[in-house]
Order: structure tokens, then C-alpha cells, then sequence
């Protein structure tokens, strides 16, 4: 948390303030009557909103059931069908001509659905994973690139009861045979590759390496790279063959609101990954209601992009569930933001008149890095909102992005919020919130936070804490897939006293009683707004047979926020037949290909001892004073204080 810190006290002397326009204002979404609503009847105030945003088929009548608390059931004797909100009822409302997904991949193709073109092909899928003898409570892994597929999988899956586990196509074979086995997939449904800076990855064959042997009956293959793949008769299935011959007819059932919807997996202090468990009612209640108060979204005009990917919670919350539950308009684009020339998300921005967008601070941070020229070349006129998610944006982006992308005018959402938490929890409210460059701001109506101490007492205004969310939120998540006792343990023991959920995070609230996010403080970086866990990648390190010990830390990293920086003891015969620069090289290879590239280590340090307390205990702080190249702070713990005058030296001499 160190750096953070630091880079937080400066932040704290941002003075600069930007209030919403009178013309934002007049036309607002959100406006003070909503956290007046949710102030005077919380509870009350959810069951209104689930009223209004949603479509019941049997209406409830309960609206929080806290009593096997941490495990929350909200709105529980009501049913519904997810698919149905985010399709279905937009075309019987008579909205089936406007366009759902506006799709362009990254070779420059593109493809519009309308809502009721979606809405036929969503039937079709339904029908297809029926035949396939998919029913309620299955799980189906989705291993796919940001294609309409992708959308559509998700709400066939979604329509029929059955709960998607999406796993991010960067992500290694052994990563998704982890995630597969853990939640004890049927059907993996994948492309056989997609398209990434101009070049087709495979993921099919990934999916080979990745099934064999495991739960898995059926992989359903979609056909976009055109890249050759391997073929398993009777396993294997184009999606075209099944879905594509499909009935178009296909009636959504309710369910109930606690049906599981989806397992995500992210990754925790520990080597293993948590599949985090969100289920139907409260979740839909709580991404529609965000995404329609937080982006200010008019869905009769308005064009929204999330430049997520859908393996991540924001691609299904903010591509996915919240814009197609509000019948929302939204660009869906396969690539990176160069690819083929450092324009393409302003040219995409242009060409689709995107009104609202939704982007991380290192994609943010990488696109200011190469002058405004770009985007200048454009039309981005369109832009009315814009957010930013997944790690604080320093003032210096939030500047840019605002005047650059927003030309000046646009108001800037920063959201916090994890994929345990399901939906936006903090965030300005753009036509309401006086905005705070670096700051998140204010909890949205409805949620409950405070700044504690480590015995849960609220913290003065101006000091920093622990950030925890004092009361049960409809998105929360409902469980850790097959480990109750972890979920508890992880979120809920530290107050277990007040009750409260520990989200991981530090934070500060100042003399205004805004938020502003220091970091995470416990053993988790965040690399371009993505989750990695330290252990995870301490322990891939180790499956090398080069490799003694291993110690990782996230380092300050000026584009993607932190990078995963490694520290490493060779065996002792390696140590003598490799340079430490091949074995870092050899290294940082053998990482990317056990987890996925994201977590390719930026450095890896061969050393000859690690930094470690009496107890045994590594003390990463001091290897992050050497990964951030500062002095070295207090050794005095050390069981051995030469040890890092020694890493020192290594380092430096690299
Ligand atoms: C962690 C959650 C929520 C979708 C993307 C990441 C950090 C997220 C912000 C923000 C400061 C943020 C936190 C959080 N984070 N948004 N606006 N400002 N930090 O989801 O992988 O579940 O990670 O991302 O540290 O705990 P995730």
C-alpha cells in the first residue's frame, strides 16, 4: 500500500472541482431525490427500484432476508426470467427495432442486432444448449473473445436457468481446466480464436489442452478466426450446425430470484481462485439500477460503450446485464484500443457516436501517453458521460480524459466496486456530484460504507482506513462456489462483530466526506485494473523446476497501475547452467503460460536470499522499496539484515 499512499497524500492536494452543468442537470437521471428515497427507507427503497427497472413474473413480496447472514436473499419469493429483462420485454414494449449491440471486431468487420434480432437469437441458443440436455443449475464455462456470441451464450444460459462461469481468453489451459473442474462444467462453449493486435490467438486448441478428462460433455465451437483447429467427434460441435438450425421460439421460464446466474472467478490471497457466486434478482436490480443513475443513460438516444472484456465483472455487468436490462444501445468491440492504428477507439467513438464511456485508468493512462494529436484527429462530440473503473485514476489522466476525451465538458465517473460486490457501489452521480479528480466519492443510494479502524471504529475525516460496506446490498455475492467457509472467512470474520464485508481496501475520507481508494491491503495487486494474487503466481513460479523459492510483489507501475515484479531462488544446479538473465526470460515465459500472459512478471530478480522476518515471514515491503527502486526501508525485523544489502546489489547490477 505504500506507494499508494504517497501518490493518495498528494492526491489529497487536488483542489479542483468541477460541478455538473445547469444543462447536465436540467436533464438528469439521477437526482436528490433518489438518495433522499433510499436515506428514509432503505429496504423500501431497493424493492421500489426492483420494481420499476425489472419485469417479475411472480412479484415478490420479501425484500431482504439477512437471517443466514453473510449469505443474503433478497427478494426471494418473487421469480423472474434474467433473459427475458434484458430481451423479451424491450420487443413486447415495442422497442424490438433499436440496436441492442452495435459490434465491430478488430479486423474492421461489424454486425448491428437489433433487440429483437438478439432476442431470436438468444432463443435459438436456448434451444441448441437444450437439446444439448443443458438445464437449471448447470454450469457452462464460456471461453470466448468479444464477439455477439459471447452475449448471446451468456443469456441462453442465463434464460434457461443454468449459471455461466465466463473465463477470460487470456487465460492459460490450466487456468481454465482449474475453473472447469471446480465448478464441474458440462459444456464449454468457445470460438476457435479471435482477434488481437492483428494477429488470431487460438482458443480452441486451449480448450483442447484444457477438457480433457474433466466434467466436460460438449465443446460448442464458434467459428471467427478461421484459424485450423482440432476436432474430437461427438464432443465437438459448431455452433452454427446447432444454434444456427435452431427453433427461433423459445419461452423464457421463471425462475426464482436466488437462482445462481453466474460463477466468476478472481483471485484471492491464497494460490487457488475463488468462484465468486452471484445469483438473478438482486443482481439485475443492482447493475440496471447503476447503470442507469450512474451513466446517466437516456436509452432512447444514447450510444454506451464499455470497453471491458466480457471474462472480467464489468463485461457482464456493464455489457451484459445493466445496458441490456435498460434497453440500452452499446458498442461491443473485439480488439485492443491500437490495433491496427492508435486512433481505433476514437475512430470506433466517431463512427458510432458513443455518448458514454466506460474505460480503465491504464488503457486511460496508455492512450494519454501518445498526445493528443490522435485523438484530436476525430469527432468525439458525442461524448456526453464518461467513467473510469478497476484502480484510482490519478488527476493527471482524469484531466486528460475530461478534456481530452470530453472535451472539457463531459462529467467523469469513477467507480468503485469489485466482482464480489457485483455493481457499482461507489461513484459521483454526474448531474448531481461535484466532481473530485481521483476521487470515487460518495456510496450511490442505496449502499452503505464506512472508513474503520482495525477494531471497526469509524475513522476521523482526513485519516485513512479500511474500507467496509456496513450493510447487505441486492448484488452482493451469494457465496464462494463449494466453499461457504471461505467466503466467510475471507469477507466476513474480520468484523464479524459488527457485521460488516471487508472489501480488501484501504481508503481515506476527507473533510467533505468523499472517498479516495489507497490500494488493496492484503496480498492482491492490481495490474491494469485486473486481480492478481501474489500467491498464485509465487506458486507457478515454484512449479518450475529451476526454481527454489520465489517471493512476488506489485510494483508502481506508471501504465498499468502496479506490475507483477518477482524475486527468485534458482536451485542451487541451475543457479550454476543459466545466466540470471536467461532464467528470468525462461521465467517469465513459464508464468504466462501457467496462469496467462496478464500475469507475465514485468521483472524477475534472481537473488540469493530472501528478505525474512524471524518467523520465517517474507517482508514484500522491502522488496517493493527495491522493485520501485527506492532506499530501503527499516530492516531492523530482519532475521538477517545483510540480506537485502545482497538483493540490493543484485538488483542494481541487472
Ligand atoms: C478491486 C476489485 C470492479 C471491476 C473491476 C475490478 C480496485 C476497482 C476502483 C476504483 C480504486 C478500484 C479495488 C477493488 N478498484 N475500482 N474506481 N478506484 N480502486 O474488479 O477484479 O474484482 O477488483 O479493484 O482495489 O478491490 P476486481
Amino acid at each position: 500500500m505504500t506507494t499508494s499512499m504517497t501518490s493518495i497524500d498528494s492526491l489529497l492536494h487536488e483542489t479542483r472541482r468541477f460541478p455538473p452543468s445547469p444543462e447536465f442537470v436540467a436533464n438528469a437521471v439521477a437526482t436528490p431525490a433518489l438518495a433522499a428515497a433510499a436515506a428514509k427507507d432503505r429496504l423500501g427503497f431497493w424493492a421500489e427500484q426492483s420494481r420499476e427497472l425489472l419485469d417479475w413474473h411472480t412479484p415478490f413480496t420479501q425484500t431482504l432476508d439477512w437471517s443466514d447472514a453473510p449469505f443474503a436473499r433478497w427478494f426471494a419469493d418473487g421469480r423472474l426470467n434474467v433473459a427475458y429483462n434484458c430481451l423479451d420485454r424491450h420487443v413486447l414494449a415495442g422497442n424490438g427495432d433499436r440496436i441492442a449491440i452495435h459490434w465491430e471486431g478488430e479486423p474492421g468487420d461489424s454486425r448491428s442486432l437489433s433487440y429483437a434480432e438478439l432476442t431470436a437469437e438468444v432463443k435459438k441458443a436456448a434451444n441448441a444448449l437444450a437439446a444439448l440436455g443443458v438445464t437449471k443449475g448447470d454450469r457452462i464455462a464460456v471461453y470466448l473473445p468479444v464477439i455477439p456470441e459471447a452475449v448471446i451464450a451468456m443469456l441462453a444460459i442465463a434464460r434457461l436457468g443454468a449459471i455461466h462461469s465466463v473465463v477470460f481468453g487470456g487465460f492459460s489451459a490450466d487456468s481454465l481446466r482449474a475453473r472447469i473442474d471446480d465448478a464441474q462444467a458440462k459444456l464449454v462453449i468457445t470460438a476457435d480464436g479471435g482477434w488481437r493486435k492483428g494477429k488470431v490467438f487460438p482458443l480452441k486448441d486451449t480448450v483442447d489442452a484444457a477438457v480433457e478428462g474433466t466434467s466436460v460433455e460438449h465443446v460448442l465451437v464458434v467459428r471467427r478466426g478461421g484459424n485450423d483447429i482440432g476436432w474430437t467427434q461427438g464432443r465437438d460441435l459448431w455452433w452454427h450446425d446447432t444454434v444456427g438450425t435452431a427453433d427461433p421460439e423459445h419461452e423464457a421460464e421463471a425462475f426464482d430470484a436466488e437462482n445462481p446466474l453466474f460463477i466468476l472467478y478472481t483471485s484471492g490471497t491464497t494460490g487457488k481462485p475463488k468462484g465468486i457466486l452471484h445469483s438473478s434478482g438482486g443482481y439485475l436490480t443492482q447493475v440496471a439500477y447503476t447503470h442507469k443513475n450512474v451513466f446517466d443513460l437516456h436509452p432512447e438516444s444514447d450510444v454506451f460503450w464499455c470497453t471491458a472484456d466480457i471474462g472480467w465483472i464489468t463485461g457482464h455487468s456493464y455489457v451484459v446485464y445493466g445496458p441490456l436490462a435498460n434497453g440500452a444501445t452499446q458498442l461491443l468491440y473485439e480488439g485492443t484500443p491500437d490495433t491496427p492504428h492508435p486512433g481505433r477507439w476514437w475512430e470506433l467513438i466517431e463512427k458510432y457516436r458513443v455518448s458514454i464511456l466506460y474505460a480503465a485508468p491504464t488503457a486511460i493512462r496508455s492512450l494519454m501517453k501518445l498526445g493528443r494529436e490522435i485523438p484530436d484527429r476525430f469527432d468525439l462530440s458525442s461524448i456526453r458521460v464518461l467513467g473510469s473503473v478497476g484502480e484510482p485514476i490519478n488527476p493527471e489522466a482524469w484531466i486528460w480524459y475530461h478534456d481530452v476525451v470530453g472535451a472539457g465538458t463531459a462529467p467523469i465517473v469513477d467507480t468503485w466496486w469489485q466482482t464480489e460486490t457485483g455493481a457499482i457501489m461507489i461513484s459521483p452521480l454526474p448531474g448531481i456530484t461535484s466532481l473530485k479528480p481521483g476521487s470515487a466519492q460518495a456510496a450511490v443510494p442505496g449502499i452503505e460504507i464506512a472508513v474503520v479502524d482495525d477494531d471497526g471504529a469509524p475513522v476521523p475525516k482526513g485519516s485513512g482506513g479500511l474500507l467496509v460496506i456496513t450493510e447487505p446490498w441486492p448484488s452482493m455475492a451469494r457465496g464462494i462456489w463449494g466453499d461457504d467457509e471461505r467466503f466467510v472467512e475471507t469477507y466476513w470474520s474480520k468484523f464479524a462483530e459488527q457485521g460488516y464485508y471487508f472489501a480488501g481496501d484501504g481508503a481515506r475520507i476527507d473533510e467533505d466526506g468523499d472517498v479516495w481508494l489507497l490500494g488493496r491491503v492484503d496480498d492482491v495487486m492490481n495490474v491494469s485494473g485486473h486481480r492478481l494474487s501474489t500467491a498464485e503466481i509465487e506458486s507457478a513460479l515454484v512449479s518450475h523446476p529451476m526454481v527454489a523459492e520465489s517471493a512476488v510483489v506489485g510494483a508502481y507501475d506508471e501504465t498499468t497501475g502496479q506490475a507483477v515484479v518477482a524475486f527468485v531462488i534458482l536451485r542451487a544446479e541451475h543457479a550454476e547452467q543459466h545466466t540470471p538473465d536467461e532464467a528470468s526470460t525462461a521465467l517469465r515465459g513459464h508464468v504466462a503460460s501457467a496462469i496467462g500472459a496478464i500475469a507475465r512478471p514485468r521483472e524477475i530478480f534472481i537473488v540469493a536470499e530472501l528478505p525474512k522476518t524471524r518467523s520465517g515471514k517474507i517482508m514484500r515491503r522491502l522488496l517493493r522499496d527495491v522493485a520501485e527502486g527506492r532506499p530501503i526501508g527499516d530492516t531492523t525485523t530482519l532475521a538477517d539484515p545483510a540480506v537485502m544489502r545482497l538483493i540490493e546489489q543484485m538488483s542494481k547490477a541487472k
